[in-house]
C-alpha cells in the first residue's frame, strides 16, 4: 500500500543542522519552537471572523499605530516559545518598546537573540487578506551567562544566522533562510505539520510585477517616479508594461514576488524621509531572504544587509526583489544623486 512522502520543517531541520557552523542544536530547538508558535497563530488567525478577536485592542504600539489583538497575541505567543526554547536570550519586537530579557540562568545562558514583526499587515486582518509573521535571528555579542544588551540588537543584517516568515494566507507556509538556500514548508493541516514543499527557492533574474503604493506616487523622489513610469511603458522586448500588483501585506507581496518574480518597493517621501518599514524585523529578514534566492535588496544607496542599525525601530526605504529590477530603480535613482 501506498503511503505519503512528506519531510516535516523539524526532520529538515535536524538533517540541514550541520549548515550552522558550531550548530549543537540549539539553533535547531529554537526554530522548532518558532514552528510551533506559528501553529498557534495561524489556529487564531483562522478563527479571527469567528471569535472576538477582530479588531483593535485599545493600545498604540511603538511605531503609534493601533495594535490589533491578533497583533498582540501574536506576539505574546512568540515570546513564549522563545523563552521556552531556552536558547533565546532577548527579543525586540514590533509591539514592545524596548528589548525584552529574561533573569533564569537558563535564558540568560541562551546564545541567540530574536527580532520579529509578530503580525505583518495587519491592516488586512479584518478584511480576510494575507497576512505574515517576519522574523530574524542572530549569535549574542555579548557575554553568554549575562542578560542580552542592545549591542546584541543592533548588529547589521550580515549578521544574520537566519530568517524567515510564516504567511498565513490560502495556505499557510512557514519560509526561512539559514544561508544555505531559501526553503518553504505547508501547513498540512490534517496533520498539524509544516511538510517541505519548495526546496531552494529561485527568484527569476527578471520579473513582470512592481509592488508599490502607487497612491502617493507624487510624493515620491524623481528617480522612483521615473521607474514607474518605466514599468508602465509599453515596450514589447521587456515585456512591459510589468503588472501592478499590491496586497499592503509585505510578506505577502514579497512572497509572491519571490515566487513570481518581481519589486516590491517602499520609497521615503518628504515627510517620511525613511519610508516607513523597520530595518531590523522587516527589511533585514526579507534582504537575507531576497539575497539568498538570487535577488537583491537596497535602500536607494546601500544594499540593505550593510546598514549598522542605530535604533531598534528605525526605518529604512526598501527596494527588493528580482536583481535586474532593482538594479533598474538603482539607476534611475542615481541619475538625480
Ligand atoms: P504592520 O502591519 O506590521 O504594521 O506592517 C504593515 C506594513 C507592511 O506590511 C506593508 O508593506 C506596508 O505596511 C503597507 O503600507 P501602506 O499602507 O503605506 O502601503
Ligand atoms: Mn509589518
Ligand atoms: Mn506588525
Amino acid at each position: 500500500m501506498q503511503g505519503y512522502n512528506v519531510k516535516t520543517l523539524t526532520q529538515f531541520l535536524i538533517e540541514r543542522q550541520a549548515d550552522i557552523p558550531y550548530a549543537t542544536g540549539e539553533f535547531t530547538r529554537l526554530l522548532y519552537h518558532v514552528g510551533v508558535a506559528a501553529k498557534l497563530i495561524n489556529k487564531k488567525v483562522n478563527k479571527a471572523g469567528l471569535v472576538d478577536i477582530l479588531g483593535e485592542a485599545g493600545n498604540v504600539n511603538v511605531q503609534g499605530e493601533d495594535q490589533k489583538k491578533l497583533d498582540l497575541f501574536s506576539n505574546w505567543q512568540l515570546i513564549q516559545a522563545l523563552k521556552n526554547s531556552r536558547e533565546c536570550c532577548g527579543v525586540a519586537s514590533e509591539e514592545d518598546q524596548e528589548i525584552i530579557t529574561w533573569d533564569d540562568d537558563l535564558s540568560k545562558d541562551g546564545n541567540y537573540i530574536f527580532c520579529m514583526d509578530p503580525l505583518d499587515g495587519s491592516s488586512n486582518i479584518d478584511v480576510n487578506v494575507s497576512i505574515g509573521t517576519i522574523f530574524s535571528v542572530y549569535r549574542r555579542v555579548s557575554p553568554r551567562g549575562e542578560k542580552a544588551t542592545m549591542e546584541d540588537f543592533l548588529q547589521p543584517g550580515n549578521k544574520q544566522v537566519a530568517a524567515g516568515y510564516v504567511i498565513y494566507g490560502s495556505s499557510t507556509m512557514l519560509v526561512y533562510t539559514t544561508g544555505r538556500g531559501v526553503h518553504g514548508f505547508t501547513l498540512d493541516p490534517s496533520i498539524g505539520e509544516f511538510c517541505l514543499s519548495n526546496y531552494s527557492i529561485n527568484t527569476p533574474l527578471d520579473g513582470g510585477i512592481y509592488s508599490i503604493n502607487e497612491g502617493n506616487y507624487s510624493r515620491f523622489p524623481q528617480g522612483v517616479k521615473d521607474y514607474i513610469d518605466y514599468c508602465k511603458h509599453d515596450d514589447k522586448e521587456t515585456h512591459r508594461p510589468y503588472s501592478a500588483r499590491y496586497i499592503g501585506s509585505l510578506v505577502s507581496d514579497f512572497h509572491r514576488n519571490l515566487l513570481k518574480g518581481g519589486i516590491f518597493l517602499y520609497p521615503p517621501t518628504a515627510s517620511a524621509p525613511k519610508g516607513k518599514l523597520r530595518l531590523i524585523y522587516e527589511c533585514n529578514p526579507i534582504a537575507f531572504l531576497a539575497e539568498q534566492a538570487g535577488g537583491r535588496a537596497f535602500d536607494g544607496t546601500q544594499r540593505i544587509l550593510d546598514i549598522k542599525p542605530e535604533s531598534l525601530h528605525q526605518r529604512v526605504p526598501f527596494y527588493v526583489g528580482s536583481a535586474n529590477m532593482v538594479s533598474k530603480v538603482e539607476e534611475c535613482i542615481k541619475k538625480y544623486e
